[in-house]
């Protein structure tokens, strides 16, 4: 039989560190390797499966569609994108959607918007966008320029002008940069990628305010954070702090690739014909799977449940920094990590995948918890005993 992590070696780009592992099948918060081994999923492909593998819900809409129509392109109206756009409007900013088919495409758009936006109020002179520092937005040219991390940015120099980074949580910074001709701030609530740093409520506040002041859009990036993974649809709701432009990605399509990014009305049309555009963006497959992901997210009782377990995972996480395995612990919802006191992040992650269990480090020192909202409490106390064991040795 091939030897599947050979072929890769041989024929796929190595821009990925993969784990020594070959999935074949997942259902739920399970992945199964080739020999039929279970993994306990604590990363759900780094949300994506925000409802566990292969929600049936999500199977269901998803082969439905396939077999009516798969995609027209976007010369034509097909009846899940209206329905999509309709839904996430109404959840959220109240205005347009324009769909792509991942994060990095969510932000091109949002990044393009605010530069017309800036062109349309301010000439070209308005076209300077801030973003902070550790933030991260996706790997295009455009998304990469957003993304405050030089070790990532050096390789690709020069990048996109006209972006301006400073440090989170510190509005004396970003008023010391902010004029008339900022035409965006953009950001993440919560961090993902660079470690699960959440912004304070009081900052959010302020942010907001100097963009009103300066006529400058402020776009939330909650591509992780978005879709339920802290306990509400949107990280942003746990501030009340509404944004101008949203990005969607992840586990929007339920793992299927689909990017969304959401403008309040008065930004609705910024982007006229022409100016934008995707060929497979919005596709009725994705889109179906999408209606079907949000049915599930917004039914009785399910962003609760999250919340909950959320706090049961937290609480044992805190009584772990309390006998000093873990020095700090951070996060919201089912969207957390754990600081170690020393920079063995990798080795833990290595261990748990001998020990079927799923994790992902996003530096030497931080675990990140990332696990399908359907996950239960006797998995979280399992990676819990784990973490201890493996902390303690
Ligand atoms: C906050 C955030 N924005 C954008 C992206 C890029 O998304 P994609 O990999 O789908 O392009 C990611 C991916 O991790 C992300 O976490």
């Amino acid at each position: 039989m091939t030897n599947i992590i050979e072929q890769y070696g041989k024929y796929v780009m190595p821009t990925y560190g993969r784990q020594p592992v070959v999935f074949v099948r997942g259902n739920g918060c399970f992945l199964y390797d080739e020999e039929g081994n279970a993994y306990l999923d604590f990363v759900a492909g780094l949300s994506i499966n925000n409802l566990g593998h292969c929600h049936p819900a999500v199977v269901k809409a998803a082969q439905l569609q396939m077999a009516e129509l798969i995609n027209t392109c976007n010369l034509y109206y097909t009846k899940p994108g209206g329905e999509l756009a309709d839904l996430l409007s109404n959840l959220s900013l109240g205005g347009k959607v324009f769909f792509s088919n991942s994060g990095a495409e969510a932000n091109e758009c949002a990044i393009k918007l605010a530069r017309k936006y800036g062109h349309d109020i301010g000439g070209e002179d308005k076209h300077r966008i801030i973003t902070l520092e550790n933030g991260f937005h996706g790997r295009t040219m455009a998304a990469l320029s957003a993304t405050a991390q030089p070790e990532k940015q050096a390789p690709f120099k020069p990048l996109l002008p006209g972006f301006m980074y400073v440090p989170p949580n510190d509005i004396n910074a970003l008023k010391a940069v902010v004029d008339s001709s900022v035409c965006a701030i953009i950001l993440e609530v919560i961090q993902g990628e660079g470690g699960i740093h959440p912004l304070d409520e009081d900052y959010l506040v302020a942010v907001r305010k100097l963009a009103d002041e300066h006529h400058a859009l402020l776009i939330f990036d909650e591509v992780q954070t978005g879709l339920g993974r802290t306990g509400k649809l949107f990280a942003w709701e746990h501030s009340g702090v509404k944004p101008d432009v949203m990005t969607l990605a992840k586990s929007l399509g339920g793992a299927l690739p689909i990017g969304a990014t959401v403008a309040a009305p008065e930004y609705s049309d910024v982007l006229g014909p022409g100016m934008h555009g995707s060929t497979f963006g919005g596709g009725p497959v994705p889109c179906a799977a999408a209606i079907a992901v949000i049915n599930e997210l917004t039914a009785p009782d399910f962003l609760t449940s999250v919340q909950i377990k959320g706090g049961y995972l937290r609480s044992l996480l805190e009584k772990m920094k309390a006998d000093g395995l873990v020095s700090e612990v951070r996060g919201m919802g089912l969207m957390l990590a754990v600081d170690l006191p020393e920079p063995v992040a990798a080795d833990i992650v290595a261990e748990a995948l001998k020990n079927k269990i799923i994790l992902n480090n996003t530096s030497e020192n931080t675990i990140r918890f990332l696990p399908p909202l359907v996950v239960e409490e006797g998995m979280i106390e399992a990676v819990v005993e784990f973490l201890q064991t493996a902390l303690s040795a």
